[in-house]
């Protein structure tokens, strides 16, 4: 345990937070499908509308994040034996660092933005959330532990001074790395690139950022709705400004992965650069969005429709793949004529 785990671990305690009850004895398989099905479908019980903002809707939010709460996976893992192609590829992944520390720091931004509210249910929920990400990130450290893959020294987690500023931007980004990821994970499971037990091992863990994300986004409908006027514009203009910082550290990101050059400043665990590394075919962006926008309906459609959704990095999927429509016919065209006098043409940007 490092000194971070100590600080995250007191500041759960200090804000009163009661850790889920670990679960000893070894639960059937049974038990873990109900588990596995209550995390992925949940209705309120609420009758009528739930209007957004309203004590209802935020009552339900939290309610279906604490009822949507998997006690056992992704706690329960055997990790599976590895052929030495399939340990080398996994180990060559350039995610895991990142992805420890994205784990680190959104645990303690969470938690850090949990102490800021005065109401206790969506405090609640935002402490479990933290407390979830404490857990992905003890996932990780297993893994990388169980397969030897050596990891760079975590930087220090510094204590955000603004605690909604760094909630919206671990927010956000996850919301696209979330959306990324179910398309990268449903490639990892069709392509068999990976053991099918890993794959199921993580599963879990890529619902749960389901889970995050949809009470990000309720969360974010209930707080611009309850801000009084005078204040809705500046939180919109914050929003922009947290965007805009996100895709500026996205741009800074690419750079130093063309380069060859890890970054572990970014607040990213999931790019479009790890499509080729799941998947051994040549997987273009278009695809790769397609799959990720079937597979983000797919995971959202369990639960309640009256609670909101995060919308804006789906549309900006369904906005690329509307513009990119003439390239797409151009290339169908161009497959359909297999003339050798027909100039190659390149319909789709290239994954790195
Ligand atoms: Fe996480
Ligand atoms: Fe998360």
């Amino acid at each position: 345990m490092t000194a971070d785990d100590d600080y995250y671990s007191a500041q759960m305690a200090a804000l009163g937070f009661v850790p889920p009850a670990q679960q000893i004895e070894t639960p059937s398989r049974e038990t873990l499908e109900a588990a596995d099905r209550t995390s992925r479908f949940w209705s309120s019980r609420h009758d009528g509308e739930l209007p957004l903002g309203s004590d209802a809707h935020r009552r339900e939010t939290c309610r279906m994040f604490h009822e949507t709460f998997n006690p056992y996976r992704p706690s329960v893992i055997d990790w599976p034996k590895l052929s030495p192609d399939m340990l080398k590829r996994i180990t060559a992944l350039p995610i895991w660092d990142i992805a420890v520390q994205t784990e680190g720091k959104a645990r303690l931004r969470f938690a850090t933005y949990a102490q800021t509210l005065d109401d206790p249910e969506m405090r609640g929920a935002i402490l479990l959330n933290a407390w979830e990400e404490n857990r992905h990130k003890e996932v990780l450290s297993k893994l990388v532990q169980a397969y030897g893959i050596p990891l760079a020294v975590e930087p220090p987690y510094q204590k955000p001074r603004d605690a909604e500023w760094s909630y919206l931007v671990t927010g956000f980004c996850e919301c696209i790395d979330s959306f990324f990821a179910f398309g990268l994970f449903e490639l990892a499971h069709r392509s068999g690139f990976f053991p099918a037990e890993l794959v199921e091992t993580f599963e879990p863990v890529v619902q749960e950022e389901c889970r995050h994300i949809l009470l990000f986004a309720n969360w974010l409908a209930w707080r611009r709705a309850n801000l009084p006027l005078w204040r809705r514009p500046f939180f919109e203009l914050r929003i922009a400004a947290v965007w805009a910082v996100i895709a500026w550290e996205r741009l800074v990101l690419a750079r130093q992965m063309n380069k060859g050059d890890m970054a572990t400043e970014q607040d990213s665990n999931f790019t479009m650069s790890s499509a080729q590394s799941v998947t051994a075919g040549d997987v273009g962006v278009l695809d790769l969005l397609k799959i990720c926008l079937s597979e983000n309906d797919r995971r959202f459609s369990g639960y309640d429709f009256r609670l909101a959704r995060p919308t804006t990095v789906p549309a900006l999927a369904r906005l690329a793949l509307f513009l990119a429509k003439p390239w797409s016919r151009a290339k169908s065209r161009k497959t359909a004529d297999p003339s050798p006098s027909v100039p190659e043409l390149r319909t789709e940007p290239q994954d790195r």
